[in-house]
This record gives C-alpha cells, sequence and structure tokens, in this order.
C-alpha cells in the first residue's frame, strides 16, 4: 500500500476529489496517511475528519520556511509517507523539503503551465483573453510552479465565461487529472527524460 501525505491551505476540494477516487477503487493500492493544513481555517481539514482520516493543522503563521518545512518533513515521514500531493497549499517549499522528497511531490496548477503560474491563475488566464486554459499536475521542484508535467487538461474560454465560470470548469479538470497522475506516479509506470515525463502506460 501506498501511503499519501497531502498539504492544503484552504478548501479542499482537490483533496476530497483523491480522497474519493480512492474509495472508488480509481487509486489502487493506496491510501492517505495524513492531511496536513497550515491554517486552522482550513475548510479540507473538516472534510477530512468527516471522511475518518487522520488530519492535523501545523500553523505556519510568524515560522521561518524552513523551521517549518522542518515539521512538515517530520510529519511525513512520521507517518511514513511515499507521494507528498499538494492540494492548494499556498506556501513556497525550501529547498531541504524537496530534497527530502526528491520527485515524490506533486502539485495541481490551474493553468497549462507554464502560462500564468503563480496566484489567481484563472483570472490571468480570463484577464489575458487566451482562448483556451487549463490545469497542470507537476512534479515540484525548487522553482515556483516549475517541475516536469505528468499530466495536463485543456479547457475552452467560452464567450460567455466569467473569471468564475471559467475557474469552475477547470476546477472539474483539476479533480479528475490529479487522481489519475497520482495513479500513474505511484505505478511507476514512467520515466523522466530531462524535463520530459515519459509516460508507459
Ligand atoms: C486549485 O485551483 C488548485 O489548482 C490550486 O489551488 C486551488 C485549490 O483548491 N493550486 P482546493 O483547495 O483543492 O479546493
Amino acid at each position: 500500500m501506498k501511503r499519501l501525505g497531502i498539504i492544503i491551505s484552504g478548501r479542499g476540494s482537490n483533496f476530497e476529489a483523491i480522497a474519493r477516487n480512492i474509495r472508488a477503487g480509481n487509486i489502487p493500492d493506496a491510501e492517505i496517511a495524513i492531511v496536513i493544513a497550515n491554517r486552522e481555517s482550513a475548510a479540507g481539514l473538516e472534510i477530512a475528519r468527516e471522511l475518518g482520516l487522520k488530519a492535523i493543522c501545523l500553523p505556519s503563521k510568524g515560522i521561518d520556511r524552513e523551521a517549518y518545512d522542518a515539521q512538515l518533513i517530520g510529519e511525513l515521514n512520521d507517518h511514513q509517507v511515499d507521494l507528498v500531493c499538494l492540494a492548494g497549499y499556498m506556501r513556497l517549499l525550501s529547498p531541504p523539503f524537496i530534497r527530502a522528497f526528491p520527485m515524490r511531490i506533486l502539485n495541481i496548477h490551474p493553468s497549462l503551465l507554464p502560462a500564468f503560474p503563480g496566484l489567481d491563475a484563472q483570472h490571468q488566464a480570463f484577464e489575458y483573453g487566451v482562448k483556451v486554459t487549463g490545469c497542470t499536475v507537476h512534479f515540484v521542484d525548487e522553482h515556483l510552479d516549475h517541475g516536469p508535467i505528468v499530466l495536463q487538461a485543456p479547457v475552452d474560454v467560452l464567450p460567455t465565461d466569467t473569471a468564475e465560470t471559467l475557474s469552475s470548469r477547470i476546477l472539474a479538470e483539476e479533480h479528475r487529472i490529479y487522481s489519475e497522475a497520482i495513479r500513474i506516479v505511484l505505478s511507476g509506470r514512467f520515466r523522466v527524460e530531462d524535463r520530459r515525463v515519459i509516460l508507459e502506460d
């Protein structure tokens, strides 16, 4: 059984989709070992507890990044986590954290990277006027929204869209591809050549 550690800051809908896909048997041989939020107000914590999962808050406010990340590493290792999934985690990770889990950290980002990294990617894309945007699951490296890409899904921007309607269609695709990417990574049926993740499925 592969053990996932999920790190969130807020709503937790991507985490919930992963949890439900595991329950539905769509991510074989996986379990969620721990959900960690860096804010007590993260709604995802309550969802995790309702699902009967271990969920803790490690407040990050006012704590130096490396000191905080050392706490995170400690919790993840205590729970023998094989794969770390960032799901709406709103802090940058320090190099020691990345080195503690080499090619074992995934993130979901609501744009087709490398377009629109950073905050509010859906709004950035909407304001820019692109016709197609989407979402990306990638390995995490030391740069923001940058590591090798596992999966992407496109979403058309419609003439009738607002940033909110666009965001909600992107979110539906996020919920689909994050679980699929986790399934692929846990299966080990891929290799990485430079930046390219080559799927063997
Ligand atoms: C998602 O749009 C995700 O792509 C981004 O942060 C948001 C988190 O939403 N990284 P949720 O907490 O999973 O509902």
